[in-house]
């Protein structure tokens, strides 16, 4: 770490591996199908939010064999091998129909760290809680067996329900392994998870939540404005939140993270990123494009927002 100042930390799960309280996503790094990988950004920029993502203490990055297609897993390989730096990796599993035996798993999880070029990852999820034939018992045997053999750090689920949880967990102690993280939607757009369950039961079972598009793909940024005539990239565009009306109802969350950023001389995302990480046991994983964003965000770090400015942003968002 450089900044000389202090982050927030979080361990994942019981005994996973303690982390700055904020990582950085890496879904945009290598694909063209959502993102606009190739056209506003190219591999320079890519490798340059590593750089300054790691500078400003950043060490856990989030990726999946599906990010365009193991490009993103490629080129995290390729910029640990440039920089001879190796952060903490999190990659994900995706549970294909015909992934049906254990072996699919130890496959799947060869090919990541191919690609990766390391010999093991510190979080290895399950991406989508689907149930072919090989089944949550299944598929939780073949994670926990490579725990055992070094390959895995820990284990994560993604988009997991509280229940689905709790079953994911219990095959796991069965096993003698924790369940780590659960990934899961969550900004102050999105906060299905304070009351499905998940949040909770998270907080009960020890598993720390992962939380993703926490800048709610660029709008908690404040760039996008009805006025700003800025389009959003990628397939955004389909999401009615970037439409103009869309945009002008955000305008008064926009307005309060701005406000209580100028208390701290931080941006709206900084901003909104700090109130996920105030809730406790919750660490965003905010996607980066170039060096700019990733050492932005990382100033949601360093500093910690009051109560009663937590629960204003709350009140705020339950009104746009
Ligand atoms: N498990 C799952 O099913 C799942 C699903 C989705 C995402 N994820 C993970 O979560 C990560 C983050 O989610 P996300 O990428 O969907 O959304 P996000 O983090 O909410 O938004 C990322 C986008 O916001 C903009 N941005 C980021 N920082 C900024 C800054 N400081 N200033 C201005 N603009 C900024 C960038 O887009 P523009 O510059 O183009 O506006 C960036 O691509 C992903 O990379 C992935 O690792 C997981």
């Amino acid at each position: 770490m450089t900044t000389g100042i202090t982050l927030q930390t979080l361990t994942l799960g019981p005994d996973g591996p303690t982390v700055p309280a904020l990582g950085v996503g890496t879904w945009a790094w290598g694909d063209s199908l959502f993102w606009d990988y190739g056209k506003a950004y190219d591999d320079s920029d890519l490798q340059a939010a590593f750089q300054a993502s790691l500078e400003a203490g950043l060490t856990l990055f989030d990726t999946a064999e599906v990010y365009g297609l193991g490009q993103s897993e490629r080129l995290i390989g390729q910029f640990m091998k440039a920089t001879g730096q190796t952060p903490a990796i999190a990659t994900k599993y995706f549970p294909l129909p015909w992934r049906f035996s254990q072996q699919s798993v130890a496959a799947a999880l060869t090919a990541s760290l191919e690609r990766l070029q390391v010999d093991a990852v510190a979080l290895y999820q399950v991406h989508w809680p689907l149930d072919f034939f090989l089944g949550q018992k299944g598929l939780m045997q073949a994670l926990a067996t490579e725990v055992k053999r070094g390959r895995i750090g820990a284990i994560g689920v993604s988009n997991y329900s509280a229940q689905q949880m709790r079953e994911a967990h219990g095959y796991l102690a069965a096993q003698g392994v924790p369940l780590a993280v659960n990934q899961v939607q969550y900004s102050l757009l999105h906060r299905n998870i304070e009351t499905n369950g998940v949040l909770e039961t998270a907080r009960q079972l020890g598993v720390t939540i992962l939380a993703y598009s926490p800048l709610a793909q660029g709008l908690l940024t404040g760039k996008y404005t009805p006025e700003a005539n800025l389009k959003p990239a990628g397939a955004r565009w389909l999401n009615p939140r970037f439409s103009e009306s869309g945009l002008t109802k955000l305008m008064p969350l926009i307005q309060a993270l701005q406000a209580i950023g100028e208390t701290y001389d931080r941006t709206p995302a900084q901003v909104a990123l700090n109130w996920l990480v105030a809730q406790g046991n919750v660490l965003p994983i905010p996607g980066a494009k170039n060096a700019r964003q990733a050492s932005q965000n990382a100033g949601a770090l360093g500093w910690q927002m009051t109560t009663e400015e937590q629960e204003q942003l709350r009140g705020v968002a339950g009104q746009v």
